[in-house]
């Protein structure tokens, strides 16, 4: 149950970001960049956008959503062992803390997600991470863009299923309640599920969508 205490700062910075808008308002104290500066390498973000997006939704899953998600999922398991039931249940204040606090992280995760302009992977793998290699019906990344970028909407809606999971276990959590914690997990699952059907791998595939969104610009 240790595994994961330095998500919560990192989740910090990731809302944490100078808000771009503000810092450009007349009368702020920021002075403008000199001219003819070398210019400073800048995380993703266009002149006109309120959020500097550092990382992308691949790196949101991976380092962010699901560390959380396994910290709820695995504060309540049954495991049948030779000497019996064995039950694990969060007990201690601390055990139900964390399972708040990685719920928060899911819960506000849905915004950052939300946040126009991320996009789903970065261009060049990551050095220090091994990816495993990707399932014959997994979607390549710029495919899953153009599903995403066609209907913000109806993304946002499979965001929000993250949301209600982890309300659910920030109540289970302050009510120390283990049968409403083990609905909230299953909640859930059912929340990644439903998103990742819609995009990573899904049922119809991707060509048909991708001609069309080709004539699209002509
Ligand atoms: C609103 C949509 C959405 C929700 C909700 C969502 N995901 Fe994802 N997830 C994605 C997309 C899109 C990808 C594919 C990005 C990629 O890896 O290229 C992805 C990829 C992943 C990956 C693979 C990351 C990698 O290294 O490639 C993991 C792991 C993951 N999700 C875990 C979860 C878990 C756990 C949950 C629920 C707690 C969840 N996701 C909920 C959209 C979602």
């Amino acid at each position: 149950m240790r595994t994961s205490s330095w998500i919560v700062p990192v989740l910090a910075a990731l809302i944490a970001v100078p808000d771009l808008a503000a810092a450009q308002t007349p009368g702020s104290t920021a002075k403008p960049a000199a001219v003819g500066a070398a210019p400073v390498a800048q995380p993703r973000s266009t002149p006109t956008s309120r959020y500097v997006i550092t990382g992308t939704i691949k790196e949101l899953m991976h380092g962010v959503i699901d560390p959380s998600a396994d910290t709820i999922w695995d504060s309540v398991s049954f495991d049948i062992t030779a000497a019996g039931v064995v039950e694990t249940v969060p007990r201690t204040n601390e055990d139900w803390y964390a399972v708040r606090r990685h719920a928060l992280i899911l819960a506000e995760s849905a915004n950052l997600l939300r946040v126009p302009g991320r996009k789903v992977a970065p261009a060049t793998p990551i050095p220090s991470l091994v990816d495993e290699p990707p399932a014959p019906e997994d979607l390549p990344p710029e495919q899953i863009q153009i599903l995403i970028d066609r209907d913000r909407t109806k993304f946002a809606r499979l965001s929000q299923g993250l949301i209600d999971a982890a309300v659910l276990a920030i109540r289970a959590a302050d009510a120390k309640n283990v049968d409403q914690l083990s609905e909230a997990g299953d909640l859930l699952d059912r929340a990644c599920e439903a998103c990742h059907s819609e995009y990573w791998y899904p049922k119809g595939g991707a060509p048909a969508v991708l001609p069309s969104m080709r004539r699209k610009p002509q």
